[in-house]
């Protein structure tokens, strides 16, 4: 997969030394440093590792130039117009799309796990109405991992898929249950007979009175939401995921610091900042023209564009703004949000600014507008990305626990102060 016969030279003072070139299968060429402190002294300063592989991965690959996301080598486009989310999460975590037996066995598992341990429904009694749905969402995935001991052990290949099953299928439990405790509403069952996506739907809306009957268009849609979502290489939270696995920590607790990572607004909460940003607009705060003034100014980011690894349209963002045009044709909704983004597409887009950047619409610009469709409220927005992207999360930590040999630790090149007296 890998060859590592080339090598890079580097000279420094009166030294020159010889360390590794990596080569993806990709194409990717990466400088094999880790032997470069022991023969020169030296470390490397990456701010916010933009020019650092933290490791060696076979599930995603991502050219941001060349707009690319495959997930274990199949384009996203394709997957997402023949498979469903079940589907992909099992591909990506094994690394083969699943037989028809396969998929019909892990979706009994999954509907076998949905059910929450009664204690467990039990927390949401003592959160508070207010509590944001991802502090809910981090503390009960992680307070998982009391209900079966043996189940926090590292990567124990046997336990594995039936940890990864109770995370994917009782996190859409949890998730809808964080919805119900904000709305003081009582909290739901889950259904055997509805599908993945269904099921979270009847979750969120049945009432006592009133089962919630989910829309086939908008179960679709919702699947479509979930699937693009479900993996993206090293990013914040799955580097995160990967670096607290990387102590031996449990699937749970990996996966429930995923989830805090994902919550900033420059990672999962971007899909609620286009919101609010779309409505500052609506709302007559600013003109699209002056919102444009103000990101050259630097005094506001344009939210839902621009991404670390895209330098060209993110293909997610494409499928997404389809799925949203389709969705509110079938469900009957004119959203003026979505007049309004886009215009502030076509504008942003043909802007110098954003040309010069290299921005353009990431997957969050259009998510929104699909979540708000599905009633979906803002503050559950970052919710809906961690239930997408839990699959991804549980492939690289299994990655990690059978691939990635040492604990992640990285330097830092110190600047404080040097010794002194009291
Ligand atoms: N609006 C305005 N300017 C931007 C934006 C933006 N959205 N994104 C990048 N820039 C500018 C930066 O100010 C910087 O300008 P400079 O060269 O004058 O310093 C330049 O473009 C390069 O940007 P960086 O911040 O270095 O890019 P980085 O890779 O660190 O950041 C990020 C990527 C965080 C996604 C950034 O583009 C951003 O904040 N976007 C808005 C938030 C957002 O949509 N996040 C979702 C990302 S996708 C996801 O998590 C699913």
């Amino acid at each position: 997969m890998h060859n590592m016969t080339k090598k890079v030279t580097i000279s420094f003072d009166d030294k020159t030394i010889e360390l590794p070139l990596i080569v993806g299968s990709e194409g990717e060429r990466a400088i094999d440093i880790s032997s470069l402190r022991a023969k020169t002294g030296l470390i490397t300063l990456d701010s916010g590792y933009a020019n650092t592989a933290s490791c060696l991965s076979s599930i995603t690959f991502i050219d941001g130039e060349k707009s690319i996301l495959n997930y274990r080598g199949y384009p996203i486009k394709m997957l997402a117009e023949g498979y469903d989310f079940i589907s992909i999460a099992w591909l990506l975590i094994f690394g083969e799309l699943p037989t028809t037996e396969e998929r019909s066995s892990f979706r009994k598992i999954l509907t076998k796990e949905e059910l929450l341990h009664e204690n467990l429904l039990h927390h949401f009694k003592a959160f508070p109405d207010y509590g944001h749905p991802m502090a809910m969402l981090s503390a009960v995935v992680n307070s998982m991992g009391c209900y079966d001991q043996t189940l926090l052990e590292a990567g124990h290949p046997k336990d594995f898929l039936l940890s990864a099953s109770i995370i994917i299928s009782k996190i859409r439990t949890i998730a809808a249950c964080t919805y119900r405790k904000s709305m003081g509403l009582p909290l739901n069952y889950p259904n055997p007979a509805h599908s993945y996506s269904a099921n979270f739907l009847h979750m969120m809306f049945s009432l006592p009175h009133k089962e919630h009957v989910p829309n086939p268009d908008a179960v679709k849609a919702l699947d479509l939401f979930f699937l693009l979502h479900a993996d993206h290489e090293q990013n914040c939270s799955c580097s995160t995921v990967r670096m607290v696995g990387s102590s031996n920590a449990s699937i749970f607790a990996s996966v429930s610091a995923g989830i805090s990572a994902l919550w900033g607004p420059l990672h999962g909460g971007a899909n609620a900042a286009v919101i609010e940003m779309l409505e500052s607009i609506q709302n007559g705060e600013h003109t699209i023209d002056e919102l444009l003034e103000l990101v050259k100014q630097k005094k506001k980011k344009l939210m839902g564009f621009g991404h670390r690894v895209y330098k060209n349209i993110d293909p997610r963002a494409n499928l997404l703004k389809t799925a949203a045009e389709n969705l509110l044709e079938k469900l009957k909704i004119a959203d003026p949000l979505l007049d309004i983004a886009m215009e502030l597409y076509e504008k942003a887009t043909k802007d110098s600014y954003c040309i010069e950047k290299n921005l353009h619409p990431n997957v969050d610009f259009y998510s929104g507008i699909v979540l708000r469709a599905l009633n979906i409220p803002v503050n559950m927005f970052p919710v809906m990305f961690a239930i997408g992207r839990t699959p991804g999360w549980i492939a690289h930590w299994h990655e990690g626990q059978l691939n990635d040999k040492k604990i992640q630790r990285p330097r830092q090149v110190y600047v404080g102060e040097t010794l002194r007296s009291l």
